[in-house]
């Protein structure tokens, strides 16, 4: 079968590479071999193995009937979405990593694939290699799934790994990463935790069976994590991870993005570097943990050549619909319950430990020999909801104990 790529950059030459070194053991599984035919980018590849391939115009692929599927690999919600809409339309199969627009127009996308009785399909979009889509949507598809707790991005991981394991700060984690290709020129999508709260939407709309909107969710990134909150965590025997949660609560959804202490015994505490974790709580299975590379070149490229031979092995669609609700289906966050654990900078110890306590009951202080961190007061609370948390914060901002409320981390439970 012929295939067309869609943007030829790191996971599109990636898809190219894959199919070519592994062309007769894909062929065995998928029941007949897989090509690429064309490859639609607008820049150069001169020295590329697949220059012939390379082709700025897209009639070459949408106008091409002996093309079946379409990998689109471009990333963003322009183009990308313009084109996906265009191979539908043409009766073409579309198989993408683009999480973000599969987050943002899933529904829409969905249907226009399901009315052109085609199949849009992004295992590749969430946990790069892992297979994790479609162990949600089909081999747990007998349970209520309850919860979904994960580590989804692996710049962050790496960069926070690398501040706990090597003592680095923030800024020399994030240029290391830069340096090694994690993390791109432009980390804001990473490090704000917009591309984990994209991956948390498509694993929640596929687990409970409607779309949930990542423009709704609770999203905290992890830029104002410090090599401090780092040794306080150490000293709570836990690490601080950027964790997304999602949960089905009555009728509605509860999700979140933000870093979190995580106790070194959760099994998401030893995920590290790239790697990517995600812990799926369904009523029958009870828990499973999805492990591997959550981003590179080749285990997402494998994440797409799956999809590839899913649909050649299996010559039919896989019809997906994602429903929006009229109303909002999201759990306010200001009612969704935490524990938090609390930085402050203090003029008077004694003064805002009785301040302190006035303010949130009981506490648990952290002892830790931390240099710099003389003036303050450390200590997790009991659990309460976001709003009361941050009604409770502004107050504590206002004594006369406290110079200033340092920084404020969920932890995870
Ligand atoms: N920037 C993403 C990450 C790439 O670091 O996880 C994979 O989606």
């Amino acid at each position: 079968m012929d295939i067309a790529i869609l943007g030829y950059g790191v996971v599109g030459s990636g898809v190219a590479e894959v199919i070519e070194k592994n062309g007769r053991s894909i062929a065995d599984r998928a029941g007949e071999q897989i090509r690429v035919k064309k490859i639609l980018d607008i820049r150069e590849f001169p020295d590329s193995p697949d220059r012939e391939k390379i082709t700025k115009n897209p009639e070459e692929i949408f106008g091409d009937p002996d093309i079946k599927i379409v990998v689109e690999t471009i990333g963003g919600t322009g183009v990308a979405k313009e084109y996906t809409e265009r191979a539908f339309r043409a009766g073409k199969h579309v198989v993408t990593s683009n999480k973000e627009l599969v987050a943002v127009h899933g529904p829409e996308l969905l249907k226009l694939a399901s009315d052109s009785g085609v199949s849009y399909l992004f295992e590749a979009s969430v946990g790069g290699g892992i297979p994790i889509i479609r162990p949600l949507s089909q081999c747990l598809a007998a349970n209520v799934i309850n919860e979904i707790t994960g580590i989804l991005n692996g710049t962050t991981n790496y960069i926070l790994t690398k501040m706990s394991r090597e003592n680095w700060s923030f800024d020399d984690a994030l240029k290391n990463a830069q340096q090694n290709g994690y993390a791109e020129a432009d980390p804001t999508a990473d490090i704000e935790g917009h591309d984990t709260c994209r991956k948390i939407a498509i694993l929640s709309s596929i687990a409970f069976n409607e779309y949930v909107d990542c423009n709704r969710i609770y999203t905290e990134g992890i830029s104002k994590i410090t090599l401090k909150d780092m040794l306080y965590a150490d000293a709570m025997d836990s690490v601080i991870k950027l964790i997304a949660v999602s949960r089905r609560e009555g009728d509605r959804v509860f999700a979140r993005v933000s870093p979190a202490v995580v106790s070194k015994e959760h099994p998401l505490a030893n995920v590290e570097d790239v790697f990517n974790a995600i812990v799926v709580s369904g009523d029958a299975i009870g828990d499973a943990m999805f492990y591997g590379r959550g981003a590179g070149k080749l285990p997402t490229a494998s994440a797409v050549v799956a999809d590839v031979i899913d649909i050649v092995k299996h010559n039919e669609y896989t019809k997906s619909v994602w429903e929006r609700r009229d109303t909002d289906n999201l759990v306010p966050f200001g009612e969704s319950l935490t524990k938090i654990f609390v930085r402050v900078a203090v003029k008077n110890k004694a003064e805002a430990v009785a301040d302190i306590e006035r303010v949130f009951g009981t506490v648990e202080y952290i002892n830790a020999d931390i240099k710099g961190t003389e003036d303050e007061l450390a200590f997790t609370t009991m659990k309460a909801t976001e709003s009361n948390h941050s009604e409770r914060i502004d107050e504590l901002k206002a004594m006369r104990s406290v110079k200033e409320v340092v920084n404020v981390i969920r932890v995870l439970q």
